[in-house]
């Protein structure tokens, strides 16, 4: 055997190995296949999974809603929001975060309520009416409050506020951030979520059209900026493969009391593994839309980050499948095959140019 033929050889052996571990490497991973129906399982639950940080929002003052297309208040829904108070270094304050009720800011507690009379009927301060007409709390107050279309100003002169320690709190965590997490559990139909400064407002369909703020200069957030990072926001489960667009997007405010606007488009996506485990879920695509806002007036829109969601009518199914061995078999055999018949060429032309070489040179030396 001549010194080419050896390095044809092994040059053909090695190339041999990296084209089959190649398509060895292939054939182990799975195949995707995706499919497109209408979707006609309605009536199930959207789980959406949310943690966010706002870094110069206060827990105090950030409230968080969720209503669905029919401009109801999901109060009833199964959530699980916490908000964690952040300080300038997005470090948390307390070891604990607050477990958040929906539509409410919850007050920390400074007295203990079990020494108030529970069959007490407190004064709302003139803004009673007949079906509120006790103001037990300071919540309480806000939201005859908000009823009555009034601003809420002075907490130091409501008695209820004041034994809350409801200004202290505010006072407190005026340079404080907040991070928001958890998910919540809302029907599967059109709607929104959104995180603003203040309390809760009234919406038809998914457009906002009143809302009630306090004024909060007259708390000391002087400035507010909505900056956010939205570490994760997702509409389900995780699946393999599954990009959530928003996942760590953070959006800094230029102006003060900017409204952000994002806009979901949900697709509903079942996930079939090769094992036969059936994962619903969802994915989504998304918009931004942010404006200015002329502070807390509310005609030109809030402050807040508002999330519009929506659910496509259309359903992805991705079916995991193992790829086929008779492909693989053929591939390899393609390769051991072609490596051959190429190497055989290369050894032969290299054997018959050699051949001719050392005959011209013979030629050479007889003449
Ligand atoms: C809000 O905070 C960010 C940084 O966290 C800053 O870049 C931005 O200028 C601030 N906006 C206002 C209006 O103060």
């Amino acid at each position: 055997m001549s010194i080419s033929t050896t390095l044809v050889t092994v040059i053909s052996g090695l190339i041999m190995l990296i084209l089959f571990f190649s398509e060895l490497q292939y054939y182990l991973t799975k195949e995707i296949y995706p499919e497109l129906f209408v979707d006609k399982s309605r009536g199930d639950k959207l789980k959406i999974n949310i943690d966010v940080i706002f870094p110069h929002m206060p827990c105090a003052y950030l409230s968080i809603d969720a209503m669905d297309v029919a401009g109801e208040q999901q109060l009833d829904v199964e959530h699980n929001l916490f908000k964690q108070r952040l300080d300038k270094d997005k470090k948390p304050v307390t070891s604990e975060a607050d477990r958040h009720e929906l539509g409410k800011s919850e007050e920390h507690v400074v007295f203990d309520p079990k020494s108030l009379d529970p069959n007490r009927c407190e004064s709302c301060y003139g803004a009673e009416t007949d079906d509120f007409s006790c103001c037990n709390t300071c919540d309480d107050v806000r939201e005859a409050y908000r009823r009555r279309g009034w601003a809420f100003k002075t907490p130091d002169s409501i008695e209820q506020c004041k034994r809350e320690g409801f200004s202290q709190k505010m006072q407190e965590q005026k340079n404080e951030g907040c991070q928001v997490y958890g998910f919540l559990e809302v029907n599967k139909v059109a709607g929104n979520f959104h995180f603003a400064p203040g309390k809760s407002f009234q919406q038809s369909h998914v457009h906002v059209h009143a809302v009630e703020i306090h004024d909060l200069q007259s708390f000391g957030l002087d400035n507010i900026n909505m900056t956010h990072e939205i570490r994760h926001l997702s509409f389900g489960r995780d699946y393999p493969g599954l990009v959530n667009p928003l996942d760590g997007s953070s959006v800094a405010a230029m102006q003060s009391s900017m409204m952000f606007q994002y806009f979901v488009k949900i697709v509903p996506t079942v996930y079939v593994k090769v094992d036969g485990e059936v994962l619903r879920t969802n994915q989504f695509s998304v918009t931004r839309h942010e404006k200015m806002t002329n502070g807390l007036i509310g005609d030109q829109g809030l402050p807040g980050v508002f999330v519009l969601y929506e659910l496509s009518p259309m359903m992805v199914k991705l079916t995991e499948k193992h790829r086929s061995f008779t492909h693989f078999l053929t591939g390899v055999c393609a390769i051991i095959g072609g490596v051959f018949t190429v190497a055989g060429l290369i050894d032969s032309l290299v054997y018959y140019s050699t051949r001719a070489i050392q005959k011209k040179i013979e030629l050479g030396k007889a003449t």
